[in-house]
């Protein structure tokens, strides 16, 4: 059985940090978006940002960091399209609006799941450390260019945000993606108070299926009982940036790979607004 893998020294740490800040030396600002509660509309939500950002004429990079379920290429219609390596490293997909676009879903043939294990099944007691250093390798391979901003999907989770500090120690900013129910809320106030400990700034909450759009007519109306993110937020010192409604002509644009600009009632402007206030402040 081979030597299961090792998390990396110090040196190493610091090289591998040196290779992604020097890959990040021309992006003005980076906004991760997390969430400690899955399939509340990270994906969603980054991917709305971007194009909103890159609709305000900003050169936008868009990094998924989710390597097990990679979705933005999905979202974005980008599925198998391929990556071109040159001697200086590879270059991001280009996007719709421009957004150049970074995932692990362009290395995965078709539906193939991403193996940790090895033959011998030897890498899933390491799997944290062979994901971040597959991580480092992404960002450290990937040709941005100058960037006004960088946004990053994390995979759900507390530790997915101080995993990616970890290896960009300069990390701009984060937002917290909930969706208004007290199950979502309770795992999005654990994730926050990791990143507060981490001493991540967080430029706030993001309130997704905050109601919902009747397809039909546009009404908006509750979708879940009402729940305290206001409450949440105001306790975590943080502000609610945006309130996005379901959006179902939306949903379905992005299962087809072609987001609405205007999508869930034209709530990512306010978010573009609000987290390039927060992120320049
Ligand atoms: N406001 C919304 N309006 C319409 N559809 C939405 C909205 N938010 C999310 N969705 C849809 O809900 C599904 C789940 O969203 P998404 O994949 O963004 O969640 P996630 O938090 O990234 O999940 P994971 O934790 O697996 O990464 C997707 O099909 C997405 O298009
Ligand atoms: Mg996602």
């Amino acid at each position: 059985m081979s030597e299961p893998a090792a998390p990396p020294t110090l040196e190493e740490l610091a090289v591998v940090r040196a290779r992604i800040a020097d890959r990040l030396s021309d992006t003005a600002r980076t906004i991760a978006v997390m969430s400690g509660k899955g399939g509340v509309g990270k994906t969603f939500v980054a991917v709305h940002l971007a194009l909103a950002l890159a609709r305000r004429g900003l050169r936008v990079g868009l990094l998924d960091a989710d390597l097990n379920s990679p979705s933005v290429a999905k979202m974005l219609g980008l599925r198998g399209q391929p990556l071109r390596a040159t001697s200086s490293g590879l270059r991001p997909v280009p996007g719709p609006a421009g957004i150049a676009v970074q995932s692990m879903d362009f290395f995965l043939q078709g539906t193939q799941p991403l193996d940790w294990d090895g033959p011998a099944g030897e890498g899933s007691g390491v799997r944290s450390v062979l994901e971040e250093a597959a991580l480092a390798d992404l960002l450290g391979s990937t040709e941005w260019g100058a960037l006004d901003a960088l946004v990053v999907d994390l995979a759900p989770g507390p530790d997915r945000l101080p995993a990616l500090v970890h290896l960009v120690p300069a990390l701009g900013s984060a937002l917290a993606v909930t969706i208004p129910s007290e199950v979502s809320l309770l795992a999005v106030e654990r994730s926050v108070r990791r990143a507060h400990e981490a001493g991540i700034p967080m430029l706030g909450v993001v309130e997704n299926m905050a109601s919902s759009v009747c397809a039909h007519c546009g009404a908006e109306g509750p979708l879940f009982r009402e729940a305290s993110t206001d409450a949440i937020a105001a306790h975590l010192d943080l502000a609610v940036l945006a309130r996005i409604p379901f959006d179902a002509r939306a949903a379905a644009a992005a299962d087809a790979g072609a987001p609405l600009a205007g999508g869930a009632g034209g709530a990512f402007d306010k978010l573009a607004e609000a987290a390039l206030r927060g992120a320049d402040a």
